[in-house]
Formats: structure tokens, sequence, C-alpha cells
């Protein structure tokens, strides 16, 4: 790859062509109950500094993280009846970015009131599945995707940030790299448990990738499946723009700026028919970190974890004029191409993929799903304790999982709510490995 395809790929600053590309689609920048926690909050997305707030009627706004008065920072503003007020004057901005008060030039200038006479950069901000999404492109605004699990009942809901210091974009190929699993999450895996020497795990003998509508999925074949796998009948799904969705969980690679992304995970954890019906009242958030503060080194214990040292190791941005693509790289150069391609559908005035417009498409978008039935349909408390006593890594659902193995640092508080859901009040068995 030339090095100026590579900036075009990578970067997503106002006015360049990724970036043009990615305003096209709303991003998840934030979870429902943190704003429920602190009404404002500074957010940065891709190269723009702005402030993300809920108001109290329930109205939440992303606007400029700069006054239009005298440029002081609005994420130290507070929250009213309608909008954000600056804490440096008191100017008071709705969600539209319009100035609606401004109370010292109102007192005097009576005639002002009502009169809006200065603007700040907005943008749209709105609450779906627990998240809070931005959209930053042109009108009108395509839908909020309603991704299927976002319809699912009686599942279990967590979601995790983690800031990962390098670009969005070498985070997404993660996304449609099969390989990778054999040797990071396998072999790298059993020798950082068990020591050099350890056997290897099964390895990948065919790999194949297909594009749908909201997508491209890759499919696998190990030494340990064949073709009647539904990871090889089905797949698993690199979900556009930015996203791995795996069936029972999401993780959002979303562009802070050209060398910050924040990784969003979604998981969804199905109770079992016993604990029936499981309304959960608040969709709980947390915070994973990415380095060993003794050592200084990248966290490698969690899946997740794994695949942000692969990715920070790749480079602030991924050099990929010193690539050497293999087979394995067939979805990545599918990947690639289709968003250069997509870069020309929006300068021409198009939408690019997968932007979702239509109401009733939009009621649930259906995805491929290997291990659907029992995300789906649940289990009985036998097969969940069965699933349970492998720690869910035999169901391709991960339903009945005891340990949160995808990231590090999960609060207690949070594993208790979720041992609540799943109806083990007993501590967790001790299992050997
Ligand atoms: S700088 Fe914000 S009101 Fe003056
Ligand atoms: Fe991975």
């Amino acid at each position: 790859m030339d090095q100026e395809t590579n900036q075009t790929l990578t970067q997503t600053g106002p006015g360049t062509p990724m970036g043009e590309l990615m305003r096209r689609y709303w991003h998840p920048i934030a979870a429902v109950a943190q704003l429920e926690d602190k009404a404002v909050m500074p957010v940065r997305l891709m190269g723009e500094d702005l402030v993300l707030y809920k108001d109290f009627s329930g109205n939440y706004g992303l606007v400029d993280r700069q006054c239009a008065h005298r440029r002081a920072d609005l994420s130290y503003g507070f929250v009213e009846e309608v909008g954000l007020r600056c804490n440096y004057h008191g100017w008071l901005y709705d969600h539209t970015g319009d100035a609606i008060e401004r109370p010292f030039e109102e007192t005097v200038r009576p005639e002002f009131q009502g009169k809006v006479q200065a603007k700040v950069k907005a943008y749209r901000a709105a609450a779906h599945a627990g998240l809070v999404w931005a959209y930053m492109g042109p009108e009108p605004a395509p839908l909020v995707p309603n991704w299927e699990p976002f319809t699912w009942a009686n599942g279990f809901v967590q979601i995790v940030f983690t800031e990962v210091p390098c670009n969005w974009f070498q985070c997404q190929e993660n996304s449609i790299d099969p390989v990778h699993f054999e040797w990071m999450h396998e072999n790298w895996t059993i020798r950082q448990k068990k020591g050099a020497g350890a056997p290897y795990g099964p390895k990948h003998l065919k790999v194949d990738f297909d594009e749908f509508d909201y997508g491209m999925v890759y499919k696998r074949i190990r030494e340990d499946t064949d073709e009647k796998h539904p990871l090889w009948t089905i797949g698993r799904v690199c979900l556009w723009p930015h996203a791995l969705f795996t069936g029972s969980h999401f993780e959002w690679r979303v562009p802070v700026d050209d060398h910050t992304t924040l990784s969003v995970g979604w998981f969804f954890n199905r109770v079992p028919h016993d604990c029936e019906p499981y309304v959960q009242k608040r969709i709980p958030y947390w915070t994973s970190p990415v380095r060993d503060e003794d050592t200084g080194r990248w966290i490698t214990s969690h899946t997740m974890n794994q695949d942000y040292v692969a990715w920070v190791g790749q480079g602030a941005i991924a050099d990929r004029t010193g690539e050497h693509l293999g087979l394995s790289d067939k979805g990545i150069v599918m990947m690639r191409k289709r968003f250069l391609s997509d870069v020309d559908v929006v300068k021409a005035g198009g939408d690019p993929k997968a932007v979702v417009r239509d109401e009733e498409t939009n009621r649930c978008l259906t995805l491929p799903i290997p291990g659907r039935k029992p995300l789906v349909e649940g289990l009985s408390r036998e097969e969940f304790d069965r699933v349970e006593s492998r720690n869910g890594n035999s169901t391709l659902g991960m339903t009945g999982m005891r340990e949160f193995v995808w990231l590090i640092g999960q609060p207690e508080e949070i594993k208790r709510e979720y041992n609540e859901a799943m109806g083990w009040k007993a501590p967790a068995p001790q299992t050997s490995s």
C-alpha cells in the first residue's frame, strides 16, 4: 500500500475523505448511565473536541467544547431545564447549539430576550440500547441502527470502555482476521498460562469471507471443526463501519482522533429460564485499563486486552507500506477496498454501505449469529449449569459464563449484579483449567 492510501484509510479529521465517510454513521460515545451519574462530559470524536450533556428535560446535546462568548470550556458548564450553561458568564445553549440566554446582555437590553444572537457547533446525540450515540454528518441523519440483540429480552447487559492509544482502522482490521484467534487467543494464551512447550491449539485449515448488507463475515474451519460447524456455515461479523459482532457482544472501535480509539464493548448474557422474566433496571458501565501500572507493559490476560496489544504494537498509525499480506488477509483487502470505494460514493453525494434509513427495516436488523438459539430462546437451569461448568466456552452463544473473560477490571458490584441475574447466589466454584 502506498503512503497516500494509508493516510486516506486512517485519517478521520474534519474534511478528510474518511472523516466525511465516517460522519455518515452513528457512533456510540458514552453510556446512558454515565450521563445519569454526571450530566456533562467532555468527548473527543474524529478529532473534534465536544461536550456531551443531558439536560433536566432529558434532551441529549453534543456541542462544541468552547463557548461562543469568550471560549470557556463548556465541559465545566452545568445543565438546566433546557440546555447547557457556560460556567463563566452564564450563556445557555440548547441542543441545536443556539445561545438561548445571555444573562447580562438581556438584563441591560431586555429587547434581546428570546433572540438568538450566537451559536456553537452542535451535533445530534441519541440514546439507544444503553448507549449514547453521536451523528456528525449532514442532514437528514440516518436512523440509529437497531441491531437484533438490542431487541432481545431477559439479558444482562454491560458496557465497557477502553481508550486505546492507536488509530481506529487497524483495530477494525482485527474484526476480519480469523487466524489471529489461533495464535493470539489460543497458542499465546496457553503459553502465558502453562509455559513454553505447552501444546498448540487446533490449526486453521480454511478461511473464507463474504459481504452482506451490514458488513462482512469471516468463516473458518479448524482441525477440530468441519464444514457443518456454525463458524463455517454462518461465521462471525465484521460490522459496518467499525465493530466486531460475535453474537453475544459488540466491540466498536470509535475514532477519537487519528492516534486514539475508544473501544466500546456491549455484552449480552441471557439469564436461565428460572430467572425470567428479567428486566434490567440500569445498564451498568465500566472502564478497562490497557496498561499494567506496575510494569508499564500492556495487559495481556484478557481476550480484548490481548487484541489491544496487537493494535498498539502496530504503531500509533500502522505503516501499511511495510506490510506483506498473505492468504489469511483476503478479508482485510476486501474491507479496505470497500471503504475506499465508499469514499468515492460519499464524494459523489451517495450513502455508503450500511446506512439505515428505513423505519420498517430498522425495527430489527437481523445479523448472522452462530449460537443464536441459547441467546434468543434461553436455556433451562440444567442446560445453563452444564454450560457454566465449562465456563460457557463450549457454547457459541457464550451463555452461562461465570467469569468475564473479555476485559480486565470488572468491578465487584457489576459481577455481583451479574451473578444475581444469573441466579448464582453462591460464590463461584474453583475450577481447574
Ligand atoms: S465564556 Fe462562556 S459565557 Fe462567557
Ligand atoms: Fe481478538
